[in-house]
């Protein structure tokens, strides 16, 4: 049970633009084994990924173990009893960002991501925004006081990509660091 508890990750997807990022998150963990992904959508996110997409939204959510409706905010994940090994927003809107920020839970997304921060759990947000007015860097700041890790869809360039899945792999690879599951998505600096 206890690797069950390690293994398990909540996956949130907002509507920023950045779906793709989601998706090679949600491939990524797929290829590994023994990991749990608890997944919910803003309608947002469904929106966005519309236009991001060439395939249904449903496709990408089948890529989860369990995926949650954003309206249940009586799901497993909107309780700390239920314990996961960290979320992430992947891309995180300005909307949804602000709501973590300053503890609005209007829906299971943010709800869970609340949970992650009150229970002293790995939270990572990933917005995507350029450029960013006050209200974003303000509620990027509050969100890292209140114990998230704030990490920008802005993938390095010493990797030397050579396509738009080495740069989506630049940031899986740091989310899934962040998570602490092991996964070779991306080089390192330095490591062969
Ligand atoms: C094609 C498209 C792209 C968008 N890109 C962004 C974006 O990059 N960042 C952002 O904060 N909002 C973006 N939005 C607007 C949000 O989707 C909108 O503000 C939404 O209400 C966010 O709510 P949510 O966080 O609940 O998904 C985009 C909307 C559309 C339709």
């Amino acid at each position: 049970m206890a690797d069950t508890v390690s293994r398990r990750v909540v996956v949130g997807i907002s509507g920023a633009s950045g779906i793709p990022y989601a998706r090679d998150l949600l491939e990524t963990l797929r290829r590994l084994a023994a990991v749990e992904v608890h997944l919910v959508a803003t309608d947002g996110a469904r929106r966005v990924a519309a236009d991001e997409l060439a395939v249904p939204f449903e496709e990408l959510a089948s890529l989860a173990d369990v995926v949650h409706s954003n309206k249940d905010v009586g799901a497993a994940i909107a309780s700390g009893s239920f314990r996961t090994a960290g979320m992430v927003v992947v891309p995180c809107s300005a909307t949804t960002l602000s709501k973590v920020a300053y503890g609005i839970c209007d829906n299971l997304l943010t709800r869970a991501a609340y949970v992650h921060l009150k229970e002293r759990r790995t939270l990572i947000l990933v917005p995507r925004e350029a450029p960013l007015p006050l209200p974003s860097l303000e509620a990027m700041v509050k969100a890292a006081q209140a114990g998230a890790t704030v990490l920008p869809a802005s993938p390095g360039f010493y990797t030397q990509p050579k396509s738009i899945e080495d740069l989506l792999g630049f940031v899986t690879q740091r989310i899934l660091d962040l998570l602490g599951i092991e996964a070779a998505r991306s080089p390192r600096w330095k490591e062969s």
